[in-house]
């Protein structure tokens, strides 16, 4: 027999409309899906993999290249594992879901997207713990930006389903590519493009989507020295800079060649009116620390949302009592700083550098130099925290990191 208590409690759900209860039941059942590690009653954590029944057929290739791999000399995305996930949408559904070897392929010439640009992409990356479980950081934010920039493309969204499965066999498959040195990674590159054999501007009818893992080692050796950008431009409101599509990528080669040229290893871009705003570094979100303070552009949507900032932020703010910013930051104010003593830090965030210190930037044809980042530097702190999470050497309060 149920007590006064618990009568009370079923009395009160019965109050409750039907629709509010099925809402409450697919909002915890859609949660508890879409993560990879929740917390029980007790905040035991219990770890979740992805568990849909999709099929995914699997080719494995005849030889591993894993012996070949020399994890001295990783360097960044120039290996590949042995294997990639494919499938191919067509009838207005992605269909033929499977691992096969990796492998050069087969286009048309008139491949729609080298000819129109219909092409995202994303970049995550997976590491590997002392006992040997392999743990993925954040896919699903990637998921979900993926589909945003798929949406702005004109391309059909990736079901959550065929993403995440997909990464998850994919790494179950080739987990022994993913190296475990102290900067080292497994680089993970989901891309979708168009296939169509068209020549002439429209929407493709076909499409590809991949899943590419690559081993890596770290992407700057060293402080890195900027230029701000005040002549070419990478993005404008109304545009696709928040979208990871190849030709915002395409058009950063020229302007950071010619940076290069002279002396730089990257470029700050700026608002493509007036050039006085900051937004990016190169392809990492761009933090400055003044007064104690750690300071980021705010978002638009010329601006990627990157996965590294916003967790850069929430461990600073929550984790490590760092005050921080999101706001317009001009060039002016930076220099000013820098001439006041108290610019005293910069860094670019993103997922294939994580924290890169930026020792030097050069505006209107004059450097100027940053502190020498020490342990003590907020950059370094958080860099600190965020890879021992990564690594699964400190506990993961926020549910970053998801199991494979
Ligand atoms: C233009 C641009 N901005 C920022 C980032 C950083 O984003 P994330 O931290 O998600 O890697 C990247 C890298 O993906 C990028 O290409």
């Amino acid at each position: 027999m149920p007590n006064k208590s618990m009568t009370a409690v079923i009395y009160v759900i019965f109050l409750i409309p039907v629709k509010t209860r099925v809402k409450y039941f697919l909002k915890t059942f859609d949660s508890v899906k879409n993560n990879s590690t929740f917390a029980d009653s007790n905040n035991i954590k219990l770890y979740m993999t992805v568990t849909s029944t999709m099929h995914i057929e699997v080719k494995k290739a005849t030889q591993s290249r894993l012996a070949e791999l020399n994890t001295e000399n990783l360097g960044f995305g120039k290996i590949f594992s042995d294997h990639i996930f494919v499938s191919n949408y067509k009838n207005e559904k992605w269909e033929n879901p499977r691992i096969i070897p990796f492998a050069n392929f087969e286009v048309s010439p008139c491949m729609s997207a080298l000819h129109y640009g219909q092409s995202i992409f994303e970049g995550m990356k997976a590491y590997r713990y002392s006992n040997g479980d392999i743990y993925m950081f954040r896919p699903l934010e990637n998921f979900k930006r993926f589909n945003q920039s798929a949406e702005r493309m004109a391309m059909p969204s990736v079901p959550e389903d065929i993403f995440m499965e997909g990464l998850v066999q994919l790494l179950r498959l080739d987990k022994n590519w993913v190296p475990d040195g102290e900067s080292c990674s497994l680089y993970i590159r989901p891309v979708a493009f168009a296939t169509e054999a068209h020549i002439g501007v429209k929407i493709s009818d076909t499409y590809d989507f991949m899943i590419i893992t690559s081993p890596v080692g770290a992407y700057y050796s060293q402080p890195i020295k900027v230029l701000v950008e005040i002549h070419f431009t990478r993005a404008v409101p109304g545009g696709v800079g928040f979208a990871k599509t190849s030709g915002n990528y395409g058009r950063s080669h020229l302007p950071t060649k010619l940076a290069k040229e002279k002396g730089y290893d990257q470029i700050i871009w700026t608002d493509g009116y007036s050039h006085k705003y900051l937004e990016e570094s190169g392809t990492m979100n761009l933090m400055c620390v003044i007064d104690n303070t750690l300071i980021t552009p705010e978002l638009h949507d010329t601006i990627l949302n990157g996965v590294t900032r916003k967790s850069v932020l929430t461990l600073a703010r929550e984790d490590l009592g760092i005050k921080t910013e999101e706001r317009k930051v001009s060039v002016d104010e930076l220099v000013n700083a820098h001439n006041k003593g108290t610019l005293e830090e910069m860094f670019g965030v993103g997922t294939a550098a994580t924290i890169a210190p930026i020792s030097l930037f050069g505006y209107n044809d004059k450097n100027y130099k940053l502190p020498p980042a020490s342990e003590h530097s907020i950059g370094s702190r958080i860099k600190k925290e965020l890879n021992n999470i990564r690594r699964g050497k400190i506990a993961d309060k926020h549910n970053w990191m998801y199991k494979v």
